[in-house]
């Protein structure tokens, strides 16, 4: 796709501000769009950021940042604890893989690299329930059932390699005496209506004897998580919380009973030195009703609060978004960005205005980097414990940003997860302004409840192959890190896509002579493409210049403008080839008439298109496109063979959980197992999935049926071959890259 960038095209559709008032999303977007004062206002470029319709402008993130951040490598101290850094691991279950016990190779050795990765505390995830029957995770134990040596072991481990440990003491998912089971929902739990005064009392007690057992295991410190859908933010929320006893929620005093009532007893059971953090929802919204927020706690209650938490004894508070009406609370700040052009995507069809909703209180400028520090740092004002906030919380992305929040004393420290285990080595790349060589995060989600292209759930990460998930579930052997190769042999990769770099930077550093072949002349693949069309918050263009830097960084040789053929790869005689030449683009086969323009996916940025799409396909690439058509005010219908639960499949499914509502709720028509028969003037014929023949008005129909695989290469070769990514089986990213890696490991 070259250069073409999505301003660029944007400015050269001129779309005006009009245009940009059909994009009225359900909810909260303005009826109609600002008026442009002038003709050349209308035309500029910042008028033409439609979706904006105005509504949360983005400031572009730099994919190229560089600098430091020397204040967040400077001591601080919580509680009795001094500590060398201010960067946090924050809690993340290990979802498919603490059933293989807390001391088994994949929990230890990614405990180990984190702790090793250089933050100052690793906190683990509630890897055991106090109570039983946390449906949606069906491997985590009971507390009680792990073994004081387990705990023990887990713990030195994190020491030996550097860390301190942290575990969070979570309270979601109890199935108290009131719970009423949805058999249908996968996350559904417990609040304090459901409990009993006795049940509140047990599990204080619970609690705290957890805290002690933990700190007699050698822990550092405890989280009481008290945000999300946990019982204490359920306590904390005069929304969820009805109960007319003392741990109603007449006054800030019984609303914070419970969460006070557990520091304290921690306190007077396990000493005053024994530090406990606290998690609270900051600011609170509801995603599920937009604007019914009368009973959702404010910056001011928590203010409140936090205060009476901090005289209760804790020692830190951890500071995360508060959506209610969807469990993902803490990604909540990436997905609202799912929809480039269209930021503010609640999941349910509605949107965010930034400036209005959650007290206006948000960071939402640059897709949701940094989103909760204004929030953590109000709160900061009304106490003197150190103040966190997490969620993308990615210095490598804006690194003076990040100086400034901790040089400021705006925030006292950050709680990272995702990119702390997506590259093990973060800060210490950001410590010494490597930002280039640090693997970013893209804020995907395939690593909270993903499926494959054959529908099997699925946990990954779609940058890091190596997720431990991979190893649990048999899909990659050896360790996170891939053994040396013990026969250095010439490699020969061809297609600098993700899949062939991955490829490539594994062999590489597994020792073997590696090139690389591009027949374009710039390495990438479809990432740009792809990063065009999405816009930055997932990171893509980043991705792609990891990839780059990597081939340098390992040695790579890299060759471009080369296509490659069976002679080439005769002629250069390697000892292994890996073929990753992407999928090869199918077609419906039709031809543009005078009134209906056939643009293929792959020209669609670069094409006139009209008010009147209709996307054929519902692969990633059309979903995609068909958001992007949308954030310009087109009407845009989407016709695929696929069955209506596979459309944007590839998307994890909590992207295709934010996309979906919002495409619906802007008059986007899915035709499912239905397909394109003709083209006539203005129009398209479909077969719907009834089989009655049906016109729809098109002015451009987009092709964006699945690619096919691309195989051909690999035919009759007499090397060791090797095919990946799209041209093995066309689907995602994160197939891409994983394939790859498998691929090169067992060259
Ligand atoms: C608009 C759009 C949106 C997308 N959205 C998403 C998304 O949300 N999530 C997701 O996971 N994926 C998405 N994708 C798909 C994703 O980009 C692909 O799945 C991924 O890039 C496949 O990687 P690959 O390395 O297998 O192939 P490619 O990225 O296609 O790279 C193949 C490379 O091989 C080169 N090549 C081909 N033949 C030869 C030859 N003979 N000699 C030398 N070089 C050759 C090509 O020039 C190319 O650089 C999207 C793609 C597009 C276009
Ligand atoms: C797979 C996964 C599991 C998680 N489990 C927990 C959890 O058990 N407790 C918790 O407080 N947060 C949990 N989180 C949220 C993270 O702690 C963090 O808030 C979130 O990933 C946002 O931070 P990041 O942008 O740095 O990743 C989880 C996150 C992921 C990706
Ligand atoms: S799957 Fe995506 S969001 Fe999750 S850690 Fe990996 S790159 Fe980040």
């Amino acid at each position: 796709m070259g250069d073409i960038s999505r301003r660029s095209f944007l400015t050269g559709t001129a779309v005006t501000a009009g245009a940009l008032a059909s994009l009225g999303i359900v909810g909260c977007a303005p009826k109609t769009a600002p008026e442009a004062s002038s003709a050349s206002e209308a035309a500029s470029e910042e008028n033409v950021r439609a979706h904006a319709a105005k509504l949360n402008p983005q400031v572009e993130t730099d994919t190229a940042a560089t600098g430091a951040c020397p204040s967040l490598f400077t001591e601080w101290t919580m509680g009795s604890l001094t500590l060398p850094n201010r960067v946090v691991k924050s809690a993340a279950g290990f979802i498919g893989v603490t059933s293989q016990g807390i001391t088994g190779d994949l929990h230890m050795q990614h405990y180990g690299l984190l702790a090793k990765g250089g933050a100052s505390i690793v906190y683990c995830d509630d890897f055991a329930e106090l109570y039983p029957h946390f449906r949606a995770i069906p491997d985590v134990g009971k507390f009680v059932d792990w073994k004081e040596e387990e705990l023990t072991a887990f713990v030195d481990n994190i020491h030996d390699n550097g860390s301190l440990a942290g575990y969070q003491l979570a309270t979601m998912g109890l199935e108290f005496s009131g719970f009423q089971p949805d058999p249908t929902a996968i996350f559904q739990s417990s609040d304090c209506m459901d409990m009993t005064a006795q049940e509140i009392s047990d599990l204080i007690a619970d609690t705290i004897t957890a805290a002690e057992t933990l700190q007699r295991c050698g822990f550092d410190c405890v989280e009481i998580n008290a945000a999300g859908e946990n019982i204490g933010q359920t306590f904390m929320s005069r929304n969820r919380n009805k109960r007319d006893d003392e741990y109603g929620p007449q006054t800030f005093e019984s609303r914070t009973r419970f969460v006070c009532e557990v520091v304290r007893g921690i306190k007077e059971r396990c000493g005053k030195d024994f530090p406990i953090q606290v998690l609270i929802n900051g600011v609170e919204e509801n995603d599920k009703n937009i604007g019914d927020n009368a009973l959702f706690t404010t910056v001011e209650e928590n203010k409140a609060m936090c205060k009476l938490i901090e005289e209760a004894g804790a020692d830190s508070l951890h500071v995360r978004i508060g959506p209610c009406g969807q469990h993902v609370a803490e990604f909540a700040g990436d997905l609202y960005f799912t929809g480039y052009g269209i930021e503010g995507t609640s999941g349910y069809g509605t949107q965010f205005d930034f400036q209005r909703h959650w007290q206006g209180m948000l960071k939402a400028d640059q897709s949701g980097l940094g989103i909760m520090t204004k929030v953590a740092a109000e709160i900061k004002k009304a106490v003197s414990i150190p103040v966190g906030a997490v969620t993308y919380m990615d210095p490598a992305r804006d690194p003076e940003f990040f100086e400034s929040l901790i040089a400021n004393g705006e925030l006292d420290f950050i709680l990272m997860n995702r990119p702390l285990s997506v590259d093990y080595d973060y800060l210490k790349k950001l410590e010494e302004g490597r930002l280039d060589e640090i693997r970013p995060c893209t804020r995907c989600m395939h690593c909270h409840w993903d499926s494959d292209a054959s529908g099997n759930q699925i946990f990954s990460c779609r940058t890091n192959a190596a997720h431990p998930f991979r190893f649990a579930s048999g899909q990659l052997t050896g360790g996170y890190e891939p053994e040396p190769a013990s026969t250095v042999k010439n490699v020969m990769v061809v297609g600098a896509g993700p899949a062939g770099m991955e490829a490539a930077r594994v062999a590489a550093q597994r020792g073997h002579k590696v090139t690389i072949y591009e027949k374009d002349g710039s390495l990438g693949g479809l990432l740009e493409f792809a990063n065009n069309v999405k816009g930055p918050h997932e990171n893509l263009a980043v991705l792609r210049n990891y990839f780059v830097k990597q081939m340098e960084v390992n040695g790579v040789e890299v060759v471009t403008n080369q296509e490659v053929d069976a002679a080439f790869i005769n002629e250069k005689n390697p000892d292994a080839v890996v073929i990753a030449t992407g999928g090869k683009r199918a077609s419906l086969g039709l031809s543009s008439s005078n009134g209906t323009n056939v643009v293929s996916v792959e020209d669609f940025l670069t094409a006139d298109i009209a008010d009147d799409v209709v996307i054929a396909g519902s692969n990633v690439q059309a979903i995609d496109t068909a958001m992007y058509l949308l954030a310009q005010g087109k009407h845009v219908q989407v016709v695929t063979p696929s069955e209506a639960g596979a459309i944007g499949i590839g998307h994890s499914y909590w992207v295709r959980t934010y996309t979906q509502p919002t495409m619906k709720a802007l008059g986007v028509r899915f035709w499912p197992k239905a397909s394109v028969n003709s083209v006539g003037d203005g129009s398209i014929t479909i077969t719907t999935e009834t089989g009655l023949e049906q016109e729809l008005a098109c002015g451009t129909l987009v092709d964006a049926t699945d690619c096919l695989p691309n195989v051909e290469l690999a035919e009759g070769l007499s090397v060791d071959v090797y095919t990946v990514g799209d041209c093995a089986r066309p689907f995602n990213i994160d197939e891409a890259i994983f394939s790859g890696n498998a691929a090169a490991r067992q060259i």
